[in-house]
């Protein structure tokens, strides 16, 4: 089969699979690998500081010279209700105290959140070759300025009115986020309950209404599930859960165990650890903040409010208190390098499509 298509082409890589950026799981190891296998490796630094990210591509700088992404996140930061700040704060500190759990809350005046804004000009001093974001599009001046300088864009829809959006701001290749994704939902044109359109559904969808080529994620994790988005009309796919226990990933053991372990189920979709919708393994504390009927914040205070329980926990090894994002088809993870994996989802792929072949000679012979 020939790999060489249009996001290969746009992207300068050998092989149309992305490696999905996974914040607090994806090390500069992870993203060289994909990228000295052929495929696009991408570090996420969302949210992260200018120097973090300028040492983290630094650092993958030295382990690949082929091109990989740096993710954004393109959302904006919103002003504290100091009402429902005191209430979580209130509910999280009796929590963490019942649980036995060291809890010291931030102090609203002292967050300090970085937005894609301060890390701009690291990417594109560093001439970084694609960017992708989610959560939203960054401005029309700063598309404008990474294009000019050559970068490919890659931006995130849940829908096919954010694909639209997109695909009017000229960003080169649009990522079908699908319902079964691990992590975040990308959503940006509402801030209520997100789209839950399946990947089977939403890039065919996509297909038909935008003219950029398409990359399907959510559940693409072996060959066939590759190929078939491929079929549905993906020039490529982005893989994320499958790499989640892969040697290179900076997943604790109690989160990787965890997922290899799940049913099919537990994975859910949840705003009570971050205050923006995301697919993970439930667990305690997420199941105590919806109990307690108390409103989250919005993204991303409601995650600086969590944070200090969930890194206690993953420093204690305490899995019920813990963030563990996962997708729908996250317990088919295996635990191997990176590029072994990414390797074999190629080859399965290369297999299912001559089965297709022969399935349709074999049905035109009937
Ligand atoms: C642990 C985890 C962290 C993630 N972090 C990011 C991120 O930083 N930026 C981003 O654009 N997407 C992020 N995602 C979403 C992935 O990019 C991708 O859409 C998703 O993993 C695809 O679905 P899959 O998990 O079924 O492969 C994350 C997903 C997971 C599982």
């Amino acid at each position: 089969m020939k790999w060489h298509n249009k996001v290969t082409s746009l992207l300068n890589i050998t092989y149309p699979a992305v490696q999905a950026p996974m914040l607090g799981i994806t090390t500069p190891a992870m993203v060289a690998a994909i990228s000295n296998a052929g495929g696009l490796g991408s570090l996420p630094v969302g949210g992260l500081s200018p120097d973090q990210t300028l040492a983290l591509i630094r650092e993958v700088k030295a382990l690949t010279n082929k091109p990989f992404a740096v993710n954004l996140f393109a959302h904006t930061i919103p002003t504290v209700d100091q009402v429902a700040f005191g209430a979580m704060k209130e509910f999280l500190t009796a929590f963490a105290a019942e649980h036995g759990i060291a809890y010291v809350p931030p102090v609203p005046g002292q967050l300090r959140y970085y937005t894609y804004h301060d890390q701009i000009e690291i990417l594109i001093s560093e001439k970084i070759p694609v960017v992708s974001f989610t959560f939203g599009i960054p401005e029309d001046d700063h598309i404008a300025d990474l294009k000019n300088r050559g970068a490919r864009l890659i931006g995130t829809a849940t829908c096919v009115e954010e694909a639209l959006l997109l695909d009017n701001k000229f960003v080169d290749i649009i990522t079908a986020q699908g319902s079964e994704a691990g992590g975040h939902r990308g959503t940006f044109l509402t801030e209520g309950s997100p789209p839950m359109i399946g990947t089977m559904s939403l890039v065919p969808q996509l297909a038909d209404a935008i003219r950029r080529p398409i990359l399907a994620a959510g559940g693409i994790c072996d060959g066939s599930t590759m190929m078939a988005a491929m079929m549905l009309g993906a020039q490529g796919v982005q893989i994320g859960s499958a790499f989640l226990v892969c040697n290179e990933s900076s997943a604790p053991n109690a989160h990787k165990h965890r997922i290899q372990n799940a049913a099919s189920n537990e994975a859910v979709l949840t705003k009570n650890l971050s205050g923006r919708w995301a697919r993970g393994i439930e667990t305690k504390l997420m199941r105590a903040i919806s109990a307690s009927g108390i409103a989250t914040l919005p993204y991303p205070v409601q995650q600086s409010l969590t944070a200090p329980i969930r890194s206690f926990a993953q420093q204690h090894d305490l899995p019920d208190y813990q963030t563990m994002w996962a997708g729908q088809s996250a317990s088919r993870a295996v635990r191997r390098p990176a590029a072994a994996i990414f390797q074999s989802i190629l080859e399965q792929a290369q297999a299912a499509f001559e089965q297709v072949e022969k399935h349709v000679q074999v049905r035109d012979r009937d």
